[in-house]
């Protein structure tokens, strides 16, 4: 008898932290390295949420909780969700757990069985497939177009839908892209889902406060109504408060739903962080003035890291409209040869010699689901940034 579960031979580690651990050891050995792997803001966590997580530790908020959140949470998201997207929930359909990824987790390990279909868009953030898998589901893969910034089309998601399809999953501002949908874009899409009753509609809406250029951020749900009884809108902390270590993500959606998902939560880890609770609490009902300028600051690099990479022969950068991340081609640099030697035949290798050969920690396309790509997360300062791109564009036009 095998001791490892067949299910675990189905997943793969995720390849981001893979990265982030490279270039943390080659700093370690003394190699001069510049992370652009990680997929966390650089700010801190603002002092007054800071400040409730210290008070709640004070006042005792030190113990188990109800699995799925404290009311006053789950009652700051219902207020968050009006206040922001026009949605209308009350705490009964609200979940709270570890991160928005015990978000995800939970609803697929509630709702998958074994050859349902969730179909998601590529490039994709490198969990999705695995956690489709791990709840035994089949990941359906649409490719992004590079002319649409790696968007997928209404057309694709129609054709990609089968009677097995269980969930659409639906990723906006993007990681790893940074791509926005419109709400025109969105409408074309929920007007294919409203064709198709029995298909359920997830959105993971972490990047909504990292949007620039006046790129209006809209959600499933507020631009099509009709579908609010068959959504799960996925949000969370750790982007737009820069809280990605105190691990807390939430879902709104059907009361049904959320049920089953507090009975995967209640058998693994009980309930999220008391302490990190009350953090969220401050941070949803707390100031929101530091976003923009937060945001202000993510703009600029986007706009610094696009200009300089675009200037590069060989790279294609699309300008994206959210999150901490761009996502260029290197269709023009394939086939060439490093001055280490090393032919650039894929993305993956193409990572692999800009770490070896320049210092530069990224992400290989592969990873995501599309390539020939990698991906930068601009969440690092103004001069790594400058000093990264200088070294991309002294490694790229040195290829021979
Ligand atoms: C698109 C997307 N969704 C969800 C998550 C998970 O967020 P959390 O840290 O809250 O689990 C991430 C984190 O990188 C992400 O990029």
């Amino acid at each position: 008898m095998a001791f490892l579960s067949d299910t675990l031979a189905r997943v793969k580690p995720s390849p981001t932290v893979a990265v982030t651990q490279l270039a943390a050891e080659l700093k370690a050995q003394g190699r001069d390295v510049i992370g652009l792997g990680a997929g966390e803001p650089d700010f801190d966590t603002p002092d007054n949420i800071k400040a409730a997580a210290i008070a709640a530790i004070h006042a005792g908020k030190t113990k188990y909780t109800a699995p799925d959140g404290i009311i006053e949470l789950k009652q700051a998201i219902c207020d968050k969700f009006a206040r922001e997207n026009g949605l209308s929930y009350a705490p009964a359909q609200i979940s709270v757990s570890t991160g928005g990824k015990q978000v995800l987790y939970n609803a697929f390990m509630a709702t998958l069985n074994p050859g349902d279909e969730v179909v998601i868009p590529a490039p994709y953030w490198v969990s999705y497939p695995d956690i489709v898998k791990l709840g035994q589901g089949t990941p359906v893969i649409i490719d992004g177009q590079p002319k649409l910034g790696y968007k997928i089309t209404a057309d694709q998601v129609a054709a990609a839908i089968t009677p097995k399809t269980k969930w659409f999953l639906f990723n906006s501002p993007s990681n790893p892209t940074g791509a926005g949908y419109s709400r025109a874009e969105l409408k074309a899409i929920t007007d294919v889902l409203m064709k198709h009753p029995d298909v359920w509609v997830m959105t993971d809406d972490m990047y909504e406060h990292l949007a620039y250029d006046g790129f209006e951020f809209c959600t499933p749900a507020q631009v099509e109504p009709a579908l609010y009884d068959r959504t799960l809108t996925v949000n969370g902390v750790s982007k737009a408060y820069a809280m990605t270590g105190w691990r807390i993500g939430y879902a709104g959606g059907p009361v049904d739903l959320i049920t089953a998902m507090r009975k995967i939560q209640s058998q693994s880890t009980t309930n999220p962080c008391s302490i990190s609770q009350w953090a969220a609490v401050e941070a949803l009902n707390g100031p929101q003035d530091y976003l923009a300028p937060r945001a202000e600051v993510f703009k600029r690099r986007r706009d610094l890291v696009c200009e300089r990479l675009n200037a590069i022969p060989g790279i294609a950068c699309p300008v994206p409209e959210g999150a901490f991340y761009v996502y260029p081609s290197i269709a023009g640099l394939l086939g060439k040869t490093s001055p280490g030697g090393a032919l650039i035949a894929d993305d993956a290798a193409f990572a692999k010699a800009l770490l070896e050969e320049a210092g530069v920690a990224v992400v290989f396309g592969a990873a995501f689901g599309l390539s020939p790509n990698f991906r930068i997360s601009y969440a690092t300062s103004d001069a790594a940034l400058e000093e990264a791109c200088k070294r991309i564009a002294t490694f790229c036009t040195g290829l021979a």
